[in-house]
């Protein structure tokens, strides 16, 4: 995978490496999904083949995770045969500036939530256009839900304010479905004014599995940027 001259790709790629150089050897990493955190995965299984990191294992956050670490060389464990997850490095959609996230533009948040969530250390890799004031503000809140449940949920969201759209699939006809077998909803709120209370009440929906509200959960904020062609990396 390289970023050629595309300026966000730089970035992405820039802050993915940034992270990989933050694992150490002997942890076990929680892997996450996304653009950014491809290149995340792609430099932790060169520092791997190189000798640099050694006797690491890795805990997918998605289908998209398990193939890319198989490819790079990361092998791979589960949360049944492990207590604790060292360090986990994830992408996001929208970081607001008390490092809350909305998450799920890749439709993995409900496993990026359960591997993210159980991390000692959870570094977020973004590019700058995600830095956000308010969460909410650029990116709908994807929202995981059972198939026969779309309907009472898409009515429960609208009387909490919120415009729903069931995520279609791109060369795919109908609607995207997730690792899980579950539909999307992308809920445009405006601006989240409380995160913490809207993720709770999401999933006291029935039908809810997860929403992408990240709230409280992420260690340190990695912003990739760019000036000219010169890629940076700086910790909000
Ligand atoms: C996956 O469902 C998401 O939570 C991603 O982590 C998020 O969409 C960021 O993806 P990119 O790094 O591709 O922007």
């Amino acid at each position: 995978m390289t970023a050629g001259h595309d300026p966000v790709k730089l970035m992405k790629q820039q802050v993915g490496r940034s992270a990989a150089e933050r694992v150490q050897s002997g942890s076990i990493v929680g892997l996450g999904t996304g653009s950014t955190t491809a290149f995340a995965i792609q430099f932790i299984g060169e520092r791997l083949k190189s000798g640099d990191l050694k006797d690491i294992k890795g805990v997918p956050t998605s289908f998209q995770a398990s193939v890319l670490a198989k490819q790079y060389g990361i092998p791979l464990t589960t949360l049944d045969e492990i207590e604790t997850i060292d360090i986990a490095i994830d992408g996001a959609d929208e970081v607001d500036p008390q490092k809350n996230l909305i998450k799920g533009g890749g439709a993995a948040h409900t496993r990026e939530k359960v591997v993210d969530g159980l991390a000692d250390l959870f570094i977020v890799v973004v590019d700058s256009s995600k830095i956000v004031d308010q969460l909410g503000t650029t990116f709908p809140l994807p929202v995981e839900v059972l198939p026969m449940a779309v309907s009472p949920v898409t009515r429960a969201i609208e009387k909490l304010g919120g415009k729903s759209e069931l995520r279609m699939g791109v060369k795919k006809d109908g609607p995207v479905i997730t690792d899980q077998g579950n539909m999307v909803l992308d809920v445009d709120f405006g601006a989240i004014a409380d995160p913490a209370a809207l993720e709770k009440t999401i999933n006291n929906i029935p039908g809810v599995l997860e929403n992408g509200l990240f709230v409280g959960l992420a260690d340190v904020v990695l912003i990739g940027e760019i000036q000219g062609e010169q890629p940076s990396v700086r910790e909000l």
